[in-house]
């Protein structure tokens, strides 16, 4: 690599390969977080149901080691093309992986609530993980395109 980069008339090809993996970065993480959408339903449909939420601790764990992880799924230069990330997440990335840190924290009692079997306690919290994922969407996530 390095190699390259000296070669000096691979800079462009350098580049191109950086925007490449930049729109894979993406297509990870819109896929990651559409299945995140798909948790929460399965999650709801429980609750409504007024059913048996402890099964329903290991779809929470399955969030958690997501957004643990999505950080580092927002790398700089993942913010143009085919996604709805706003600028925000770089110019205050403070903010951005704070709302993420709540996130997990909020998982962790969404996770005690289902794991506890009390219905209400987990639609509570529930309610609270939805808000919470749009308190992330409303200053870093732009309109549907
Ligand atoms: C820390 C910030 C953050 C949190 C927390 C967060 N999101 Fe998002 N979400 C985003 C951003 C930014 C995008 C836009 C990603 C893109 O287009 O590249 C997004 C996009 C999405 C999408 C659209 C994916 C697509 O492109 O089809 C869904 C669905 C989604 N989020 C669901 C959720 C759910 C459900 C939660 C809560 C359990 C959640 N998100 C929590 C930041 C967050």
């Amino acid at each position: 690599m390095k190699i390259w980069i000296m070669a000096g008339a691979a800079i462009m090809a350098v580049g191109m390969t950086g925007a490449a993996v930049a729109q894979d970065v993406i297509a990870q993480r819109r896929e990651g977080l559409r299945g995140m959408g798909r948790q929460m339903e399965a999650i709801k449909a429980v609750t409504d149901a007024r059913g048996d939420t402890r099964p329903l601790v290991e779809r929470v764990d399955a969030m958690i080691t997501f957004y643990r992880g999505l950080p580092a799924m927002f790398p700089a230069g993942s913010g143009t093309g085919d996604t709805r990330a706003l600028p925000t997440i770089w110019s205050d990335r403070a903010g951005f992986e704070q709302a993420n840190a709540n996130m997990v924290t909020q998982l962790g009692a969404l996770r005690t609530a289902a794991a506890s079997g009390d219905v209400a306690a987990t639609t509570a919290a529930f309610n609270q993980t939805g808000a919470t994922c749009g308190a992330c969407h409303r200053p870093y996530r732009g309109p549907a395109r």
